[in-house]
């Protein structure tokens, strides 16, 4: 964890942002996968580790935002049981001490610490369960139904966490370039390995044991696929052949839980088609455009619709679009190749903090989500600044599903040639994604390079 000094701070600063109530944030449990002593692996809450660093499972913390030092952590101490399976542990009160909390509690004396708060008309304040568990345990604690705890989530605390969040301090960006080089790693292996007739599992597995290896964990489901096109596909069976285009989506955990998230797409042969590369060269040069322009007060749509803009620029040279480019791109009509948006935030989770509501994480008053397909996708709007920290990944598919129901309805006729990119049903799909943090006035990628230009890709497949 980190020092001491660095949750005391998040406390204090979450106190002048909150003026009263009681702030409880509740930490997982372990989940299970098939009976109850086989969970999954596990990972703490996020919010939970944000506050209080812990990272175990069996616990909950209290802020009290009129009280400097009422700050407390409720949870158990392992008996001689838990030793012989799991080994020894400090107390709980050590434990708390380390994140400079000097209060601890049993964990089943939460319950009557809340409902009594509450009869003294105290407020608590929660963050939107994700879990049903959590669910469930919300409605026990605080005496209400679990339908209507989504009645009584806390829209000042989710918008006094994202604040702190988002921006990132030092000690969050060197976790950050960790989880960057660990993600860096596995690509680089992934495009030093990939052969013809290998099975896709063969690669996915190898990269996700390579970050387990150098102290990381998935930061999500690994996308390893021939059918890139398939946005977040994660099947794993295809065999690699001659010709075909690897997209790789993945990234790692740093130890302390910060996320890394990269996008490449290779030839599985050594070197692009003519095609392909055509293709790649146009979302590449989207995506180095969008970094040179990320800067702070730069509204993240903006550079998202700069992005959809070069690359409809680049399909109207090879065809498939036509027509005026800023009109396509204000209809939405590029949106046929690049349905999603140009990136979210990432920090402690991979699309950080989504689970507040992406809303409160990716918009503001100033900028609304808008209703058009692609353009509505989009996770990050708002302003830029300094210490935000957030991917950048355009992307070019031919979603053969989408092109067929388009072209039936006719749809942006006008901008896009049905015939031309009916040529293309098997192309597939390239994406090319980058953490980045927003400095002082510009940004910079996160962790080590991964080549991207086409002939630094080739000759590293060579
Ligand atoms: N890189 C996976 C995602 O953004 O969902």
């Amino acid at each position: 964890m980190f020092e001491r000094e660095v949750y005391e701070k998040r406390r204090e600063k979450l106190r002048e942002i909150l003026e009263d109530g009681l702030v409880l944030i509740l930490g997982n449990d372990e989940a299970p996968m098939n009976y109850p002593a086989n969970p999954y692996h596990f990972r703490q809450d996020s919010n939970f580790l944000y506050f209080f660093g812990l990272d175990e499972p069996g616990l909950a913390g209290i802020m009290d935002m009129e009280e400097e030092g009422g700050d407390i952590i409720f949870g158990d101490d392992i008996d001689v049981e838990d030793v012989i399976w799991m080994g020894p542990s400090p107390s709980l009160k050590e434990k708390a001490e380390q994140v400079g909390i000097k209060k601890t509690r049993p964990f089943n004396s939460l319950q009557d610490f809340l409902r009594d708060a509450i009869s003294r008309g105290r407020k608590v304040h929660f963050l939107p369960p994700y879990r049903g568990e959590h669910l469930l345990r919300l409605a026990h604690l605080l005496g209400i139904r679990p339908e209507a705890v989504k009645h009584w989530v806390s829209v000042d605390l989710i918008r006094a966490v994202v604040e702190l969040r988002s921006v990132k301090g030092p000690e969050e960006i060197q976790q950050m370039e960790i989880a960057s080089d660990i993600t860096a790693e596995m690509h680089l292996r992934a495009m030093k390995r990939a052969r013809a007739g290998m099975y896709e599992r063969e690669l996915a597995g190898e990269i996700e044991g390579l970050a387990i290896s150098l102290g990381g964990y998935i930061s999500f489901p690994v996308i390893l696929t021939i059918r890139g096109e398939i946005l977040h596909n994660h099947y794993h069976g295809h065999i690699l052949r001659e010709g075909q285009l690897l997209l790789v989506d993945a990234g790692a955990e740093s130890p302390l839980h910060y996320a890394g998230d990269m996008t490449r797409t290779f030839p599985v042969s050594g070197k692009f088609t003519p095609r392909q590369k055509e293709i790649y060269e146009i979302v590449l040069s989207a995506q180095k455009k969008a970094i040179e322009n990320i800067k702070p007060g730069v509204y993240y749509r903006e550079i998202h619709l700069l992005a959809a803009r070069i690359m409809a620029e680049g399909l109207k040279e090879l065809g498939l679009m036509k027509g005026d480019v800023e009109e396509a791109v204000s209809q939405g009509a590029h949106a046929l190749f690049f349905p999603h948006g140009l990136g979210h935030m990432i920090g402690l989770d991979v699309h950080d903090m989504e689970g507040l509501g992406e809303d409160y994480v990716g918009y503001d008053e100033t900028v609304k989500r808008s209703d058009q397909f692609g353009l509505a996708y989009l996770r990050l709007a708002r302003k830029l600044q300094e210490g935000f920290t957030l991917t950048v990944e355009p992307g070019i598919y031919f979603i053969p599903a989408l092109i067929e129901k388009w072209k039936g309805e006719g749809k942006h006729r006008e901008f896009i040639d049905y015939d031309k990119v009916e040529e293309y049903l098997d192309f597939g799909g390239i994406r090319i994604e980058e953490s980045v943090v927003v400095t002082d006035e510009g940004c910079r990628i996160l962790g080590k390079p991964v080549p991207k230009e086409p002939d630094e890709v080739e000759s590293l497949r060579a």
